[in-house]
């Protein structure tokens, strides 16, 4: 609600307050509305960037003047340069900075909606010819990804690299030491095992990255092999009960880092130095790293702290494992699953030697995902005054 009927000046003029009839009230300060002022000096109309520095607004900045008008236009004017910027209520309303959350450490955003092995009656699905051709189930299933991490695309063409058709539908593939795309089929020397009929624990990829790839993509073309399903975990899921069975645990494999690493061929070095469990500084949970094949030597955790610590780790390990936390589903060819992999764990279950497995994965990045979402949803561009 924006429905403000008078507004101050407060703290000589360090910041103002606009109020409701009910009582109740937003403040902002001087500086906030001087800099992110939309004024075409201070915000340029076409692409809606800042055209000025921090340093060019003066450390002096207050409110002279506010006047609230029966448009719910705000018209702010600053001193010392006596300048004059109009802000819309409904703008100021969706900004609001003035509140007092109480987050504990792990919290995630309304957007994000965590799951355990029930989700496998409910994956996001939608029919790849549908995606091209319908922008509004298109949008649909990428806040589905955003809400879940996770979704399925079928019936896609049964060739190699269409994966990428799959990838051009939301963003752009991040190129690696893999290729453009990898292939996931079974090797008799493999350089990474995943290239193996063994099963595999659910993990995040690459982790040894840094930054470590947003999003994973894996087709299939050939899925004649007894076994090998897929399945995948929510480490978030995953994480809050580990907050909740074992908070110091929790808060060790946060406050830690942990060391990654992948030298699988000759021309690779990969190393990264980050914590299973990563929080953002207000501890907002944003991402998870698990993969037992390319953690490396902890060296980062005091000696006093290292066997919590593996115990710590141990138990995220058993959590992952449960099989009440993961979602299983087998691929048929020309099908593919899209994951958050800052988020949700994926594996397979091992698969015998007869009959074939023939998967393609690639790493589009998640920001361009989530680009073409709020385009699609038509909020792309949030400095819309209106
Ligand atoms: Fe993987």
């Amino acid at each position: 609600m924006s429905d403000f009927d008078r507004v101050e000046v407060i703290d000589n003029g360090a910041a103002l307050r606009l109020l409701r009839e009910d009582g109740s009230d937003l403040r902002f300060h001087a500086i906030w509305l001087r800099d992110n002022a939309l004024d075409p000096a201070t915000r340029s109309p076409g692409n809606g960037q800042r055209l000025i520095t921090i340093g060019e607004i003066p450390a002096a900045t207050r409110i002279e003047s506010a006047v609230l008008d029966a448009a719910n236009r705000l018209t702010v004017t600053f001193a010392p340069e006596n300048k004059t910027v109009d802000f819309r209520l409904a703008w100021l309303n969706a900004l609001a900075y003035d509140r007092t959350p109480a987050m504990e450490a792990g919290w995630l955003p309304e957007s994000c909606e965590t799951w355990d092995g029930g989700f496998a009656t409910r994956l996001p699905q939608l029919d790849f010819t549908r995606a091209k051709q319908d922008p509004q189930a298109l949008a649909n299933w990428l806040a589905a990804v955003r809400r879940f991490g996770f979704a399925i695309m079928t019936g896609g063409p049964v060739e190699s690299g269409a994966l990428l058709e799959v990838a051009a539908l939301f963003g752009f593939v991040r190129e690696t030491n893999y290729g453009r795309w990898f292939e996931v089929k079974s090797e008799i020397a493999p350089s990474n095992l995943a290239y193996t009929s063994l099963g595999l624990q659910a993990h995040s990829d690459n982790p040894y990255r840094d930054p470590v790839p947003t999003m994973q993509l894996l087709y299939c073309l050939e899925n004649t092999a007894e076994g090998g399903e897929s399945f995948v975990v929510d480490g978030f899921r995953a994480v809050q009960r580990l907050r909740q069975e074992n908070p110091d645990g929790f808060a060790l494999l946060s406050r830690h880092c942990a060391r990654f690493e992948y030298a699988g061929t000759s021309d690779t070095h990969l190393r990264s130095r980050k914590p299973i469990i990563e929080l953002a500084p207000d501890g907002e949970l944003v991402g998870v790293r698990f993969n037992n094949r390319s953690m490396a030597a902890v060296t980062d955790v005091p000696y006093e702290a290292m066997p919590a610590y593996y115990a710590a780790y141990r138990h995220l390990a058993t959590i992952v494992d449960d099989p009440a936390m993961a979602a299983s589903f087998k691929l048929e060819p020309g099908a593919s699953f899209l994951v958050d992999n800052t988020r949700v764990l994926h594996g397979r279950k091992g698969f015998s030697g007869s009959g074939s497995r023939w998967l393609q994965g690639c790493y589009p990045d998640k920001d361009g995902l989530l680009s073409t979402l709020a385009v699609l949803q038509n909020n792309g561009r949030r400095i819309a005054a209106e």
